[in-house]
């Protein structure tokens, strides 16, 4: 299927003036670059080629003599001017610009940044940044399956797999351009519930295949990831045991990890799902997830390979008449006595809140309890619960939301930015997310999801841009530099996951949605089954008690927050459901009831979901017709969508309560 550029789309409107800082090119110091380097080195003035010829329409002029150009780009790379690793200085005077790094990446981060001060006329107002990666793995987790579909996918089919096999062709280059232009350093191609077949790819499978992409996505300063399956040796007859201490097992993997990296020598490491959701793990042999992760963890490390082993770790054959289990403690539960007793070459990947990328959780307790283990905190833009890319849902204010979190774990650094970042202890760590992308044109389905992948791997890179920065500078390289565009976007873009959280999930509530493949409401879809997810609603309110007197979960925090989501008067409203239960005419912080809370803010959801489509109808003439209709047409299904759940959520509870609204609204 053919494909879009998104917002390397140079032919989008730049700022005046844009092309006069193309018209040179200086190279200082590649002559000295290693071979490796030289590839990710090309990359970047392959970039400024490709942009001076449609901006110019032409290339730049490469300078010869080794020095700077007054009016064009100047790359300077020299491995002893003390810059940090993938790090690089923009210089700026007048229409030269140079670009200083100590590494091949830091260059090519450097031109992409380059690129983008340049065509949002933001050059003319700076003289000098200086930036580095904040977080050292920046990650796209890919759920897609041998057969070319992708587990909770919205936007078409596998890019990396077809009919069974992995492919690589011109797309595979685009995506890996498009991915390493924000600064993604790291990316995984198979999903993590890993069958029969891409089993094999540890094993020699498509391993031609497999060592091409991971050359693609080399040139773009990416490493490559591999999900496994832990009992791999038993699948593939090789052992009749996965027991992590058992010789044969750890002798299995070991010669695995040789042979990989004698085929692809930059591999990242592996990506595993262990005991969950009827993955095979370390407790079927009664070992732990610690003596799992360790054993694989030693295979690679002598290759200097990384172990990413999540943490998403429940009983999913719960009984919903059981109301001592809470899967939303498991997590922690799980994993917290095993707190440093994790090799370092392990980082732990820990969603970011404790049930399952909900539009409103709070973040994960292990955050702030782990204080001797890696970590990565796991997102998801692929928009499985937030309106799979038909609804719009920018969700980089969430993330921001968690990553600001204080964990109050007793470090000077405390927040799960600190965590994940190079304030962390070990520097080893990383943010990650569930890609959004498939064989659509545009790549994520939805024109606007696009501001999730682009916005992530802003955020990982450069955390304190804020969420409308990002959503102005996604839309300026995407849409155009076109101020009444721009700002249009980015109030869509800012409204859409508070508009999204009013239709669907009252105040932290969360699963009221349709069991299976998850888009739509229904109200008790996931209420009877075994999924640990209810809200027991009766006739007097609703929710699950996991303060100090329910389930306790609040125990996981450290104080003061402890206390705060304790004690529903500190309890902040949006997880006042969350963390209890209430009856129907608790009055919330916010003066209202539970009940009024919950018609009003589906009533709200749905207006702000038509305020969104008269601010999108402006732009029509604006920008270009496909889009324009592309997204026109999304926002008909979203408003269909948030009126059906504004419509099930109150009546339900109207019939529940039998309370009335009190403004008289229809509710059936
Ligand atoms: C969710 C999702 C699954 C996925 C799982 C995971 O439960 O619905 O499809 O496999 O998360 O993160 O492993």
């Amino acid at each position: 299927m053919s494909y879009e550029f998104a917002w390397l789309d140079y032919k989008n409107k730049v700022a005046s003036g844009a092309g006069e800082y193309l018209k040179n090119l200086s190279l200082i110091g590649f002559d000295d670059a290693e071979e490796f380097q030289k590839n990710i080195l090309f990359s970047a003035t392959k970039e400024i080629d490709t942009a001076a010829l449609t901006i110019n329409e032409k290339k730049p002029e490469v300078l010869s003599n080794n020095e700077s150009c007054d009016e064009g780009i100047t790359l300077i790379f020299d491995d002893n001017n003390g810059l940090e690793k993938d790090g690089y200085t923009i210089s700026i005077k007048n229409k030269a610009v140079q670009i200083k790094a100590s590494n091949a990446c830091g260059i090519l981060y450097g031109v992409f940044r380059a690129l983008t001060l340049i065509r949002t006329g933001e050059i003319s107002k700076t003289k000098e940044i200086t930036e580095a990666p904040a977080s050292p793995i920046r990650m796209l987790d890919h759920w897609d399956n041998p057969d070319g579909s992708i587990e909770r996918g919205y936007s078409g089919k596998s890019f990396f797999f077809k009919n069974n096999h992995l492919f690589a062709d011109e797309r595979t280059v685009e995506y890996a351009r498009l991915v390493s232009s924000i600064g993604i350093n790291s990316v995984a191609i198979n999903n993590v519930n890993v069958n029969d077949t891409a089993t094999g790819l540890i094993n020699g499978y498509d391993r031609k295949e497999l060592a091409e992409i991971a050359k693609i996505f080399n040139i773009y300063g990416i490493k490559l990831y591999i999900s496994l399956n832990f009992a791999s040796p038993l699948s593939l007859g090789i052992t009749d045991t996965a027991d992590p201490l058992d010789e044969r097992v750890s002798r299995f993997w070991k010669k695995t990890a040789d042979d990989l990296y004698k085929d692809i020598p930059n591999l990242g490491g592996f990506l595993v799902k262990a005991d969950s959701e009827g993955r095979p793990g370390p407790f079927s042999y009664n070992r732990t997830h610690a003596d799992g992760a360790n054993m694989l963890a030693r295979a690679l490390a002598p290759h200097g390979g990384t172990l990413i082993w999540r943490c998403f770790v429940y009983n999913c054959c719960q009984d919903w008449r059981d109301r001592s289990v809470d899967r939303a403690r498991a997590c922690y539960d799980n994993f917290i006595g095993l707190d440093g007793q994790f090799d370092d070459n392990v980082i732990l990947q820990i969603k970011n809140g404790p049930m399952d990328f909900q539009v409103r959780e709070p973040v994960s307790p292990l955050f702030g309890g782990l204080k001797k283990t890696n970590m990565i905190v796991e997102f998801q833009i692929a928009q499985e619960y937030t309106g799979q890319q038909k609804d719009v849902c920018y969700l980089i204010p969430m993330f921001k939301e968690v990553l600001d979190f204080k964990t109050y774990n007793g470090f000077e650094k405390d927040t799960v930015l600190d965590m994940v970042t190079k304030a962390s202890s070990s520097g080893k760590c990383g943010i990650a997310a569930v890609s959004n992308t498939g064989d659509d044109p545009n790549w994520t389905g939805h024109d606007l999801a696009g501001a999730n992948l682009y916005g992530f791997g802003r955020l990982a890179f450069c955390p304190e841009l804020s969420a409308e920065e990002i959503a102005k500078e996604w839309s300026e390289l995407t849409f155009g530099c076109v101020e009444e565009v721009s700002e249009s976007v980015e109030k869509i873009l800012m409204m859409s996951w508070p508009a999204y959280e009013k239709y669907t999930s009252p105040l932290g509530i969360g699963w009221m949605i349709s069991p299976g493949h998850h888009y739509g409401p229904d109200v008790e879809g996931y209420e009877f089954d075994r999924w640990g997810t209810y809200h027991r609603s009766d006739r007097n309110g609703l929710g699950v008690e996991r303060g100090k007197n329910g389930t306790n979960l609040t125990e996981q925090y450290n104080e003061p927050i402890r206390s705060l989501y304790d004690n529903i008067e500190t309890c902040p409203d949006e997880l006042a459901l969350f963390f209890h239960r209430l009856n129907y005419d608790h009055k919330l912080k916010s003066g209202k009831t539970v009940i009024e809370h919950i018609y009003d803010s589906h009533f709200e959801g749905v207006e702000d979901v038509e305020k969104m489509i008269d601010i999108w109808k402006s732009l029509k003439g604006k920008i270009d017709d496909v889009r324009f209709e592309r997204v026109s047409k999304r926002f008909e299904g979203q408003l269909a969508n948030a009126r059906e759940w504004r419509d099930r959520i109150n009546t339900y509870y109207y019939r529940h309560s039998g309370v009335p609204d009190r403004y008289g609204r229809t509710i059936y």
